[in-house]
């Protein structure tokens, strides 16, 4: 047997212990690139010379009756995924990628609540991975190489459409997923989620946007068209031919890495791209499509802006930023206004990396769009709407030599029993407990919920006695998270709190971190909606 805990278990005999507990004061998680190949330095290329892309629009081919009621038709979109080439920065030979219709990131597929669409995701891939597997995990043990599955992150989704990482399928195959839409409007976002691989399928390019539109947003009078912009964040390391690069570990069968930090700032699929405005109102919904890379987005010329929306709909009212933190895949709707930067060249940044720039026209223009100053109503989830409160450990272990091997939720892998089975229409409050270094997003599918608080713990009194001694007040989120969100981030030595309405259908869906190196190596379990 090759199980994942067999494999555990053979280690920490033959080395009487390999394995600490989660990682508490006992052991510093390491960030240091493992041994690797040589990497093109992005920052040698020069940049701002290519126009950010953007994805087109998917097409519907056509409607067809829904499987359950075969008198009602629907839309319906083929997307496959394929091997590409994609050219990236004007100075590098095209880049191998794998993507959904023909681009990486694929079609934005455009949705409107209440209007069911049906997907059908093609696997027209090659039988070969091009990005290092390692075979030691779940899903990935005597499995084929090609394998896929996609999910629509952040969608209210029947779990037979929900693509349960198990219900991956190899190259000639086919799924096709019906997508109610009974939600409010949001950028969602679609990609793998096969068991084992799918931190190297969203590598590959497999993902894509997905907008939800509704009535209350229409009446909001918002930037469209031309001056609403999808902008996906990711990063990559690519070789020196300008191909991408995923690192592996120094041991040849355990090739996993904790996390994948890129040093090229990809938008939309270019290298620190441009775009050309004008002085006017912008939106843009902003993803962090990353494996690992946690994003600080602000102007480099100290540019205010307004945030209008969270990972899963519009807030009450804009509010001004001058900088905007994103965890892997969370989004923002963000409102810029260039009108008084007629002429200038603005860099959008984050901490340490510039990623694209921004080239306002200098000609003035006439701007009908509206920033209301309130947008839809967000009922606040009070504490006493919950029926029950979970608590989940986030752990990490490590190796003697303090390599991270192995990361749980609630010390249970992913093939252990379900242990969450929410009542249908109930609301439970979930508290992340995480003694780790790291803050991991944790996403919950099929549900949108709130933050409630986050609060400062020490670890080792709740390991030894599952006490908590705490440290500090309870902290409300950031403002840029307030709001409906899917994601979010429980930070490192605190316990995160989040309350949620499981107001989605019966059945079994996943929650799981959404750095994808934790999610591939047990990061990630199944829960269970179940009818009261
Ligand atoms: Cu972005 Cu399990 O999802
Ligand atoms: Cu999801
Ligand atoms: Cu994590």
């Amino acid at each position: 047997m090759t199980s994942r805990r067999n494999f555990l278990k053979t280690c920490s005999t033959a080395a009487g212990g390999l394995l600490l507990g989660p990682t508490g004061a006992l052991s510093a998680m390491t960030h240091a690139m493992p041994a690797q190949a040589n990497t093109l330095n992005a920052s040698t290329l020069p940049p701002f010379v290519d126009p950010l892309p953007i994805p087109p629009v998917a097409k519907s081919s056509g409607l067809r009756p829904l499987p359950s009621s075969p008198k009602t038709n629907v839309p319906y979109y083929r997307l496959a995924a394929q091997a590409i080439d994609v050219k990236i920065h004007r100075d590098l030979k095209p880049a191998r990628m794998w993507g959904f219709g023909g681009s990486a990131p694929g079609p934005t597929l455009e949705m409107r609540s209440g209007e069911e669409i049906l997907v059908e995701w093609a696997n027209e891939l090659p039988q070969q991975h091009f990005l290092p597997i390692d075979y030691r995990f779940h899903g990935a043990e005597g499995t084929p190489q090609v394998r896929i599955v996609t999910h629509l992150h952040g969608g209210r989704v029947p779990p037979e459409s929900d693509g349960y990482p198990e219900d991956w399928y190899v190259p000639s195959k086919s799924l096709t997923y019906r997508y109610p839409i009974q939600q409010e409007a949001a950028m969602l976002w679609y990609h793998d989620h096969a068991m084992g691989i799918n931190r190297l399928n969203i590598y590959a390019g497999l993902f894509g946007a997905a907008i939800v539109r509704d009535k209350a947003e229409d009446a909001l009078n918002l930037p469209a068209g031309k001056y609403e912009v999808p902008l996906m964040i990711f990063d990559r390391l690519l070789t020196p031919e300008g191909q991408l690069y995923y690192p592996i570990s120094d041991k040849p069968r355990a090739p996993w890495v904790p996390e994948l930090f890129g040093d090229a700032i990809l938008v939309n699929g270019k290298l620190f791209p441009y775009l050309e405005v004008e002085p006017r109102k912008y939106r843009f919904r902003v993803l962090n499509a990353s494996n690992a890379r946690f994003y600080h987005l602000s102007f480099a010329n100290g540019l205010e802006f307004h945030q209008i929306g969270t990972d899963q709909g519009l807030l009450p009212a804009p509010l001004k930023l001058k900088k905007v933190s994103l965890a892997p895949a969370e989004r923002v709707d963000l409102i810029v206004d260039f009108g008084d930067s007629r002429g200038e060249q603005i860099v959008l940044k984050d901490t340490s990396y510039n990623v694209m720039q921004f080239r306002v026209s200098a000609g003035k223009v006439n701007d009908s769009s509206s920033l209301p100053s309130q947008l839809v109503s967000v009922p606040k989830l009070a504490e006493s709407e919950a029926v029950k409160t979970r608590l989940l450990t986030l752990d990490e272990y490590t190796s003697f030599a303090g390599e991270t091997v192995l990361l749980l939720l609630n010390a249970s892998y992913w093939h252990d029993a379900i242990t969450e089975k929410p009542t249908q229409n109930s609301t439970e409050i979930w508290s992340f407990i995480n003694p780790t270094d790291d803050t991991h997003p944790i996403h919950l599918h099929a549900v949108r919920f709130q933050i409630l608080d986050r609060q400062h713990y020490e670890p080792t009194a709740y390991q030894l006695k599952k006490e908590f001694r705490f440290l500090g007040p309870r902290q409300p989120p950031e403002p840029y998270e307030t709001g409906w969100k899917d994601t979010a981030g429980a930070h490192s030595k605190m316990v995160t709190r989040i309350i949620v309405p499981f107001n989605s259908y019966p059945g079994k869906y996943v929650w799981h971190c959404h750095i994808l190196e934790h999610e591939d190596n047990e990061m990630m379990r199944p829960y269970e909606i179940v009818t009261g």
